[in-house]
């Protein structure tokens, strides 16, 4: 089924009256399982409305992405496995929680998912990370891989793939390649990313049908060029060198 456009929603929590609301344009629905998108909320859209700005300056950007990739990073924990672990509290009451299970690792697809390793570092302790070279292309937009460096028991973690953006789908769907090459089995593959083009997450979806993606906001489509549209630009420029 072909995704619908980005749809204009009123925003803001349910007790509050639809009068009241003011409306924005929220993630374009799609219709596949292994792609969860953040919740629509009005923090999520004010930080994006924020970095999607062409006047934003590169502090604000980058202060804004760091906000969103937390989100991400926060909500894509949530998808990996947890056992029953009961621990006994101060007080001598049992309390039964769990507790994560298995080792994880990020990897960042250079240059633009490096900004999300910090976000990566804040949640999880000394947490190994790998990083691939890919680079798109400015011509044809065909992903080019140069170099990839991943730990060695890499095949026996869980990978929480990063890149902010997710245009075409072919540097993602190459460095997935990569991983799978090294023995990472897709459904241990989680990708984490701010913006994906519909176009992008069809081609992945279905190629890989057991890998989670979490992202912010699926877009309208891409541009003559594949950038993203309404999007916001370059995303390595803007946090890096802009
Ligand atoms: C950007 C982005 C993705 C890719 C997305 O990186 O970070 O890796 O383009 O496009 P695609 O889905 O069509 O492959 P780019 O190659 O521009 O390099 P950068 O990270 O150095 O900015
Ligand atoms: N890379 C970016 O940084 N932005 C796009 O819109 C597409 C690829």
């Amino acid at each position: 089924a072909k995704p619908s456009q980005s749809p204009k929603q009123s925003v803001g929590p349910d007790y509050r009256p639809e009068q009241q609301k003011p409306t924005a344009t929220v993630s374009t629905a799609v219709p596949f399982e292994n792609v969860h998108t953040l919740s629509q909320t009005p923090q999520l859209i004010a930080l994006l409305t924020m970095i999607r700005d062409k006047n934003t300056d590169r502090a604000d950007f980058i202060f804004y992405s760091n906000r969103i990739i937390r989100l991400l990073v926060e909500e894509g924990l949530n998808h990996l496995p947890v056992v029953e672990h009961a621990i006994t509290t101060p007080v001598g009451r049992t309390y039964a929680g769990v507790m994560f299970q298995g080792k994880i690792c990020g990897v960042s697809i250079m240059r633009a998912g490096e900004a999300m390793e910090q976000g990566l570092r804040d949640c999880c302790r000394s947490v190994r990370i790998g990083k691939i070279l890919i680079q798109r292309d400015e011509e044809t937009c065909m992903p080019k891989l140069f170099y990839d460096k991943l730990p060695e028991d890499i095949a026996d973690r869980w990978c929480l793939l990063l890149d902010p953006m997710f245009a075409t789908g072919g540097s993602a769907i190459m460095a997935v390649d990569v991983l799978k090459d090294r023995g990472v089995p897709e459904n241990r593959i989680l990708f984490l990313n701010l913006i994906a083009s519909p176009q992008g997450i069809e081609n992945f979806a279905k190629k890989f049908p057991k890998l989670r993606v979490v992202t912010a906001f699926i877009d309208q489509g891409l541009d003559e060029k594949n950038y993203i549209v309404p999007g916001l630009g370059d995303f390595g420029d803007r946090f890096y060198t802009m």
